[in-house]
């Protein structure tokens, strides 16, 4: 048979899909099974044979709006109609001014310089890059290192792969090829609970140790999140702030998965009224609607960068500043404001706690946690996603588990009664789950 009459144009060919083409985290040789999507709406997502399924993932936690939002469709219609894509070096355009004067405005006083890179792992090497050089330009080129916290999860690049977790992460599959980095035990004190200050000694002496060399703190702020959907105090995070001021470090924070309202606060470091040096935003930045992410910094982060011996910052990507992708993000940015995301939010928390919090009495569930609009139940071992995946779709919902972890970022605009049902399906499986099957590799969301 040629090619071309391989393909199936009657629907999707799960076939093909399933011998040729890589999912996330996924066997070529011994390939999962895939769902097909014909079309999503609002909370829906679409399967071929008609079968809806309420969304509890937002699509990797980025669709707050929901599917289809006419708001973001005509933006991203009208754009690639007068402009999809121009080169940024040397030319801008309004979507890229534009989106920056509101990232501007949204996040913290101290960021004003914006750097929109094509995806957060991108967004991620670009803020580590930017720490390098600024070290260079303080002419403090042995400030290399980066230190970061057990747990986290940053993208799957190399330089993000070198601050993920070290035991659960990437770093035994890839030796000499991840750079060493610096890592501190993962907090430990929850989010609504006492703060326990001895927890910071072992940070802390790492911070006495080698400052000479660390160059940035990079965390992901609140929530560590496809590291294990962990909540810490934010007065850890405070005082993470306070020993990078005490020793001349910078303070990157990744809120890629939690920034634009999904703990509760617009930016989770807000939670701790503290500021990054360097932030790192992605994923719910275009509403989910296409691929973009943003580093920012503080002025004096950019004039060290200049002042390095490069005398410009060292990276520029193809998709730079994509209008189209700008758009989106415009657009899924007035939205956040227009449908009052922090009510939104705070009724997805309050429903949370009322359906989610009897699970604790289930023999296989150790804890339920919930955070903004994140409703996690941790179970005893680690799950077989595939199995439970099938469960949850003969349930009418998309949840995807990982590792341990049964949970939902559901988008912002689900009613009470999808909301309802997506955690009726988490307790149904919680409870029936046959334990243990260990089929995780590493950590990631996959
Ligand atoms: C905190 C955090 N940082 C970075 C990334 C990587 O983003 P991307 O998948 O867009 O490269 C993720 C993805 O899940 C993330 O959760």
């Amino acid at each position: 048979m040629s090619k071309e009459n391989q393909s199936n144009t009657a629907g999707i060919d799960l076939q093909f899909d399933r011998d040729h083409l890589w999912h996330p985290y996924t066997s070529m040789a011994n390939a999962l099974p895939a769902y097909g999507v014909v079309s999503a709406e609002g909370v829906e997502l679409q399967l071929e044979d008609g079968t809806k399924l309420v969304d509890g993932t937002s699509s990797w936690w980025a669709c707050v709006h929901g599917y289809s939002h006419p708001k973001i469709v005509a933006a991203m219609q009208q754009q690639t109609a007068q402009l999809s894509h121009v080169m940024f070096g040397g030319i801008t355009h309004r979507p890229a001014v534009e989106l920056a004067r509101l990232l501007i405005e949204m996040t913290s006083p101290k960021l004003t310089k914006v750097f929109l890179a094509d995806s957060g792992s991108i967004a991620v090497e670009v803020a580590m890059k930017m720490a390098l050089q600024y070290w260079q330009g303080k002419a403090k080129p042995n400030k290399q290192k980066i230190l970061t916290i057990k747990n986290g999860y940053h993208g799957d690049t190399f330089a993000a792969m070198s601050v993920c977790d070290p035991e659960g992460g990437m770093h035994t599959m890839f030796g000499e090829l991840v750079t060493k980095q610096l890592f501190a035990p993962a907090p430990q004190s929850c989010f609504d609970g006492d703060f326990d200050p001895t927890e910071l000694s072992e940070i802390s002496n790492l911070f006495e140790d080698n400052h000479h060399q660390i160059a940035a703190l990079l965390v992901e702020p609140i929530m560590q999140g496809a590291g294990g959907m962990r909540f810490y105090h934010p007065e850890y995070l405070a005082s993470l702030r306070k020993l990078c001021d005490k020793y001349d470090v910078l303070l990157i924070l990744d809120e890629i998965a939690t920034g634009f309202g999904r703990t509760g606060k617009l930016f989770a470091y807000e939670h701790s009224g503290i500021e990054a040096d360097i932030l790192c935003l992605g994923k719910a930045l275009t509403g989910g609607y296409i691929s973009l992410a943003a580093t920012l910094c503080s002025n004096e982060v950019a004039q060290g960068v200049s002042d390095s011996p490069a005398g410009v910052f060292m990276h520029g990507p193809t998709f730079m500043g994509n209008p189209l992708a700008c758009s989106a993000a415009i657009a899924s940015l007035e939205l956040l404001q227009e449908n009052h995301w922090q009510g939104q939010v705070n009724a997805i928390e309050s429903q949370l706690k009322q359906e989610l919090t009897e699970a604790i009495d289930y023999p296989n569930v150790t804890d339920v946690r919930i955070l903004g609009s994140v409703g996690v139940l941790e179970m005893n071992a680690t799950l077989n996603t595939a199995e439970l995946q099938q469960q949850f779709v003969d349930l009418g919902v998309w949840i995807r588990p990982f590792s341990n972890l049964i949970y939902i970022m559901p988008p912002y605009c689900i009613s009470s009664s999808q909301l309802s049902k997506l955690t009726n399906a988490m307790k149904t499986v919680a409870k029936q789950i046959n334990l243990p099957d260990d089929n995780s590799a590493f950590i990631s969301h996959g």
